[in-house]
């Protein structure tokens, strides 16, 4: 840990019982995060990228502490620390309410900002809430705040009379934003951002949080689908597959040489306009992702990996550093 490190996640694991029979025993669990480390720095971006089901938007809920309002019985295991100032606190131990002192200094920005924003507040009612909650500001300064916020995001004081439905996917998400930053936060969680909105407004938008992130000081935890966004904006890279973390390094390694079978899966896909890097080789993976109800033994990627040996069936990979900083859960590419 360095004394820029803002949070240390160590050994996450969310699981989530599935209760089944007359008495609804337990019978299952999805393994939806099974023991993910990584950590973000001060004023970082850490882009969070994998198939659809492996488990990023939960670590994005652990990582702000809302999994229990999603489900009540969540298992939450491994440590989840955040360093405020001399202050350090593990989000994965304590209970919502302990942790409502520090909800000001993590946020979330959700992928679907139709569906996030509440449709009966007006929009000054709605980035003006983490004030109300979190701060000890009055109704003329959360108002001005309001105002201030809605020009930082691009919008005009007087749209906060108004509601959600009045505007656009973008200047929703623009409202998102302001309401994310409202309380100076040092993380937050950017849950596939743009992914719901117009290819054509994506990028305003992306260019946008990339300037308040210079202006704000904030880390961003930035989850997304897209490599080639990622690429771009983020500082370092973290490969999730099926709950686990296949790989996380510095952007540039993780992008210019994979090491991990998924990681280079997935890069190979990229469109590139980097000539240097035109002959790179389509990789295309067999099958679906396996259900995390189930996951295959030892490595959960072995199924589709063009490389598997038996032996990968049955130790599960250590997630070990293979070059400064960057870590690698493959015993096989280590050879
Ligand atoms: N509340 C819940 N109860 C039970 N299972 C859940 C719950 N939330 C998520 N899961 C399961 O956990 C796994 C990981 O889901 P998650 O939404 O974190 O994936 P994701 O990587 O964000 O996917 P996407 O790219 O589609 O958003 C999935 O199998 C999902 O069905
Ligand atoms: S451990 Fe085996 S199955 Fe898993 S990524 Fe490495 S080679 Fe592939
Ligand atoms: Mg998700």
């Amino acid at each position: 840990m360095s004394k820029n490190t803002l949070v240390e996640v160590k050994n996450l694991s969310v699981h989530f019982p599935v209760h089944g029979g007359v008495f609804s025993k337990r019978v299952a669990s999805v393994k939806a995060v099974d023991g993910i480390s990584f950590s973000i720095d001060r004023k970082q971006i850490v882009g969070m990228v994998g198939e659809s089901g492996c488990g990023k938007t939960t670590v994005g809920r652990a990582m702000i502490n809302i999994l229990k309002y999603v489900a009540p019985d969540v298992e939450v295991g491994g440590s989840i620390e955040y360093h405020f100032g001399d202050e350090t606190v593990d989000f994965a131990k304590l209970s919502p309410g302990a942790v409502r002192k520090y909800r000001s200094r993590v946020q979330m920005i959700f992928q679907d900002p139709y569906a996030s924003l509440n449709p009966r507040m007006t929009v000054a009612q709605i980035i003006s809430e983490p004030l109300q909650l979190h701060t000890d500001m009055n109704s003329k300064e959360q108002a001005e705040r309001v105002g201030w916020l809605l020009d930082k995001v691009g919008l005009q004081a007087v749209q906060a009379r108004r509601y959600p439905h009045e505007f656009s996917g973008g200047q929703r998400q623009r409202v998102g934003i302001a309401r994310a930053l409202a309380t100076n936060p040092d993380l937050i969680i950017c849950d596939e951002p743009v992914s719901a909105l117009d290819v054509s407004i994506q990028a305003q938008v992306i260019n946008l949080m990339m300037d308040l992130q210079d202006e704000f000081d904030v880390s961003y935890l930035f989850i997304a689908h897209d490599l080639s966004v990622v690429e771009h904006i983020s500082d370092k890279i973290a490969v999730m597959y099926l709950g686990d973390m296949a790989e996380y390094g510095n952007a540039q390694d993780v992008y210019h040489t994979p090491r991990h079978p998924y990681s280079k899966a997935l890069l190979s896909a990229v469109p590139l306009p980097d000539p240097s890097r035109k002959n790179r080789q389509r990789i295309v993976l067999k099958g679906d992702v396996p259900t995390p109800l189930n996951k295959p033994s030892g490595c959960a990627f072995r199924t589709r990996c063009p490389i598997a040996e038996p032996s990968c069936a049955k130790i599960k990979p250590i997630f070990e550093e293979h070059a400064a900083g960057h870590y690698v859960a493959c015993p096989i590419v280590k050879k």
